[in-house]
């Protein structure tokens, strides 16, 4: 470790991956750890490959047993534990956090309680699970259905929500009977950790959740290969849940995949203008605008447009870009150079096809840093339109009619989530019927929590996370026939 975290448990910190409890030591292919505010090492973690994935596996293998073999509820009071130690440790979780992803300090916290939100869930929904007694066509025939854990599931997460992302797959994938194997992005693999310290001690048995750290290439080749691996989770890019289909294809694996978006947000004439500009903030520059879910376009009907647009110029104008652990940072680091160069690009583009920056907010704006823009005349040519632009950059489009606006919002082939304003009851009903999207929010910017379905049409992926729906990813359907029972 080169940088202190001041944790005040500092064992919360391993420099290390998790297989079968076992804490496995980087040796000399040790990836290094870094803050993206300052380029600093925090750390070192193993570079896993074929053989740790296929220790996971055997381990997970052999504990499966002995997990699903427990009453729904004696596991699910090892998942409720686990949620009482991290919301014990929040202040050191979202410490870790900001270190290794940068976003503020106080959105670090707000995720780890995002996080620790389905830990809970699905302690409770676990409990929940049951089958169902299907109307027999004879007498003397039962026909139950019983649902079951898939097996053994792996998780595949991002580094732009290094928490919650482990918690959405790997909660419901414990409480349904599961063991998992969780492969972090290889940028912010300290906060997995940490949650798979809080696992143990919260009594998960070792063999039913194991951290690999590492690149992702050989980790998700050898768990892609693996027929004992019956579920995949994976949260990314729709090129990479692409080949990780591809590569489930021969094992014939059960998917969920949450991908990318590029989502509208539709500002209609009839909006509550404060409303609108509220839910564009909190929707466009949540984590520095590094969400598949943030407001990619902002599509505003012509009678609003100017009224809209100075109004949300002086929010963005309030923005301040600093790292994450300074007080008064509203938009912390991206998360590397490619990151900066794309938002750049992105911006050189619409400058040069005739957009204008009305606002920007202040702070630092070099190295990762990138000051918040606003830029009014976005046109569907630029990048930005059809491109997830991923940074704290507002594309403001104008459109004339109701029907312009919805064409303009579905011309895309992401549908993950999409946003719109107005006061009108039956507008608010063709809309959201019409937009092409798993996600539709009306008159706000926030539609992530735990008992809500979350996950996209489209090539924004698979499956459903979160709620009611969440868990059943992780069961499987078994009818169960009992005949010649003689009445
Ligand atoms: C994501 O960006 O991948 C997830 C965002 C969320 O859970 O809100």
């Amino acid at each position: 470790m080169t940088r202190p975290l001041e944790l005040a448990d500092p064992t919360l910190l391993h420099q290390a991956a998790l297989i079968d409890g076992e804490w496995l030591k980087p040796g000399n292919d040790a990836i290094a750890v870094t803050d993206p505010a300052t380029g600093e090492t925090l750390g070192h973690v193993p570079a896993c490959g074929k053989a740790e994935t296929e220790a996971a596996i055997a381990s997970a293998k052999a504990a499966w047993p002995a997990w699903r073999a427990m009453t729904a509820g004696e596991r699910c009071a090892l998942v409720e534990r686990w949620h009482a130690l991290v919301m014990d440790n929040l202040d050191d979780l979202a410490r870790i956090m900001t270190a290794e992803q940068g976003k503020p300090l106080a959105e670090a916290m707000g995720e780890m309680r995002y996080a620790a939100s389905f830990i809970k869930w699905f302690a409770e929904e676990g409990r929940r699970v049951g089958g169902k007694n299907v109307a027999s066509p004879e007498r003397d025939r039962r026909i139950i259905v019983m649902v079951e854990p898939v097996g053994i599931s792996a998780a595949i997460t991002p580094w732009n929500f290094p928490a919650a992302m482990i918690t959405r797959k790997c909660a419901p994938a414990l409480a349904a009977g599961c063991p998992v194997i969780v492969k972090p992005s290889e940028l912010t693999p300290f906060s997995a950790l940490a949650l798979g310290e809080l696992a143990l001690r919260a009594g998960i048995p070792a063999g039913v959740f194991h951290i690999l750290t590492g690149l992702p290439n050989d980790i998700g080749a050898a768990i892609t290969a693996s027929p004992d691996v019956r579920k995949l989770s994976f949260t990314g890019s729709t090129r990479v849940g692409a080949l990780l289909m591809r590569q489930s294809a021969d094992t014939i694996k059960r998917l969920s995949l949450e991908l990318g978006g590029n989502a509208p947000l539709i500002v209609f004439d009839d909006a509550d203008i404060p409303t609108a500009v509220k839910a564009a903030m909190a929707s466009k520059f949540r984590n520095a605008g590094q969400t598949c879910v943030c407001a990619n376009r902002i599509l505003v009907q012509s009678g609003i447009h100017d009224a809209f647009v100075e109004a949300l110029g002086a929010e963005v104008g309030k923005l301040h870009a600093a790292p994450g652990m300074e007080s008064g940072s509203t938009i912390g680091p991206l998360i590397n150079a490619a990151a900066v160069d794309k938002v750049s690009a992105h911006i050189a583009d619409a400058l040069d096809n005739g957009g204008r920056i009305v606002a920007s907010g202040s702070g630092r704006d070099d190295g990762p840093f990138v000051r918040p823009v606003l830029i009014t005349g976005a046109t569907p040519d630029m990048k930005l339109a059809s491109e997830e632009t991923f940074g704290p950059l507002a594309p403001v489009f104008r459109f004339g009619s109701e029907d312009e606006g919805i064409e303009l919002a579905n011309d895309t082939p992401y549908g993950l989530a999409s946003y719109f304003y107005t006061q009108d009851v039956a507008r608010a009903f063709r809309v959201a019927e019409r937009l092409e999207a798993g996600m539709v929010a009306l008159n706000t910017g926030s539609i992530a929590m735990e008992m809500a379905p979350f996950g996209g049409v489209k090539q924004s992926g698979l499956g459903r996370e979160g709620g009611i729906w969440g868990i059943e990813e992780y069961l499987e359907t078994k009818a169960f026939h009992i005949g010649a029972l003689g009445f």
